[in-house]
């Protein structure tokens, strides 16, 4: 085992998730990314710094895809030997105005967040042994109900993303496992990078926020690596608000 154990990142080939995987493994973790890109998730692993445990390894799935998930969990879990931490980053944003929206994109985005998450959950319930630690990403449209760069349909999304956080960390305890959330402002990602060419847009956004500026991915993960750490060994069904002061949650 690695000096601080082994974990699996979702939507580790992008954003949030990549600059997760990247600062656990500079902490130690030897690193499983699992993302729907592929090629993406290998580009990220191929620069992550090594762990005395063994090479990090990326695997082509999408979350939301219930038997090929489970096979592929398994499989990560098997290659890393033990799981200790598990960060689902994998999501999809979604811009259509609430009278535009219909039921297929609703969907389509439900089952990305929700779904995906969920299965990553019940996943690490079955394979993860006593003091395992999980961190979900929400995001401050769950608390606020949109009205940044996300509408309904991914404000929705991550309120259930916030509640099934909490109805995991209830069923897992039973377990030894913690499940926290952190739920991020406006961070600078590929996800938001379109949005954030409207530089008016950007301006406003950044404006709700006492820090008055976008957090880097950086940010999010060191602070989600203290989520999945022993440090927070008291912390369960948590959301941490990682957004500038923009919330005060
Ligand atoms: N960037 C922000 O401002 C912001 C703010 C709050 C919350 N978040 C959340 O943070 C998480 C990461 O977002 P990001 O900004 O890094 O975005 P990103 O687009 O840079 O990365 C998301 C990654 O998830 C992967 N992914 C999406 N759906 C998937 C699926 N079904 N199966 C497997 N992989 C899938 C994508 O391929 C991509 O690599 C998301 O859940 C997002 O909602 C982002």
């Amino acid at each position: 085992m690695s000096a601080n154990g082994n974990a699996i990142v979702t939507g580790a080939a992008s954003g949030i998730g990549a600059a997760t995987a990247r600062e656990l493994a500079a902490r130690g973790y030897r690193v499983a990314l699992l993302d729907r890109n592929g090629k993406g998730a290998k580009a990220v692993t191929a620069a992550l710094p090594p762990v005395d445990a063994g090479a990090h390894f990326a695997f082509e799935v999408d979350v939301a895809d219930e038997p090929t998930l489970v096979e592929t969990f398994a499989m990560a879990v098997a290659y890393l030997g033990t799981l200790d931490a598990l960060v689902t980053s994998a999501g999809v944003a979604d811009m259509t105005p609430f009278m535009e929206l219909d039921a297929a994109t609703f969907r389509q985005v439900y089952d990305d967040n929700v779904v995906g998450t969920f299965l990553c959950l019940r996943e690490a319930g079955r394979h993860m042994p006593r003091g395992g630690r999980i961190c979900t990403v929400a995001s401050v449209a769950g608390l606020r109900g949109g009205g940044l760069s996300g509408t309904a349909a991914y404000a929705a999304s991550k309120g259930a993303v916030l509640a099934l956080t909490k109805s995991a960390a209830r069923a897992l305890a039973e377990r030894g496992i913690s499940v926290n959330t952190i739920a991020p402002g406006a961070t600078l990602t590929p996800m938001i990078e379109e949005a954030w060419r409207n530089e008016a847009h950007r301006k406003r956004v950044e404006a709700m926020s006492v820090m008055n500026r976008t957090g880097a991915p950086d940010e999010i993960a060191r602070a989600i690596a203290f989520l999945v750490s022993p440090d927070a060994s008291y912390i369960t069904g948590a959301t941490l608000v990682a957004d500038g002061g923009l919330v005060m949650y």
